[in-house]
């Protein structure tokens, strides 16, 4: 289970926000703006943090992910599970150049099963370059290129089946 949520979550296809695909329950979820994991807390009591992976990597594994980042040696790699009361409901990829790193936000390798949402949307430094929606066979995922002090990382979330953006997609098909 945990690999196949990795495996599809590298196989997402990346779509125009114009693609008719996109219902608005679909736009609703995907374009969250806010974290995540406090999307996630008004569908559950509790949300955790499972982590799969977290070291350096070098350019060549971090393939096609590096492009839309400056070109480094080594990237810090940190790959998650986010439950809903025991359930896992996203597999997240957060990809980041070492230099992102630099001053305070080292603080980022020490994360351990705090969810990296809540630290970052509680810095006052960030920005947000883009939000693009994807998809892999039946599951929707999404990429956004974000930026602490004007450090990028890129973050490629893939929500599971029993994520509450399916009950949703699903009351939209009976309307
Ligand atoms: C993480 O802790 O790495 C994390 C948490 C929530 C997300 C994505 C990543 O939506």
């Amino acid at each position: 289970m945990t690999n196949r949520a990795l495996t599809q979550l590298h196989a997402i296809e990346w779509l125009p926000l114009s693609s008719p695909q996109l219902t608005p329950s679909l736009l609703d979820w995907l374009m969250e703006e806010d974290s995540m994991t406090r999307r996630f807390e008004r569908h559950c009591e509790k949300v955790t943090v499972e982590i799969l992976r977290e070291g350096f990597i070098g350019a060549e594994e971090a393939g096609a992910d590096a492009l839309l980042l400056p070109e480094e040696p080594r990237y810090w790699l940190r790959e998650i599970l986010l439950c809903g009361d025991g359930e896992a409901w996203l597999a997240a990829r957060t990809i980041l150049p070492e230099s992102t790193l630099q001053g305070p936000e080292q603080k980022l390798q020490q994360l351990g099963s705090q969810p990296l949402g809540r630290y970052l949307f509680a810095s006052s430094t960030l920005s947000r370059d883009f939000i693009e929606p994807g998809r892999s066979h039946d599951l929707w995922g999404r990429r956004s290129l974000l930026r602490l002090s004007g450090k990028p990382l890129l973050l490629t979330e893939l929500f599971l089946p029993p994520a509450p953006l399916y009950h949703a997609v699903q009351a939209e098909r009976k309307k």
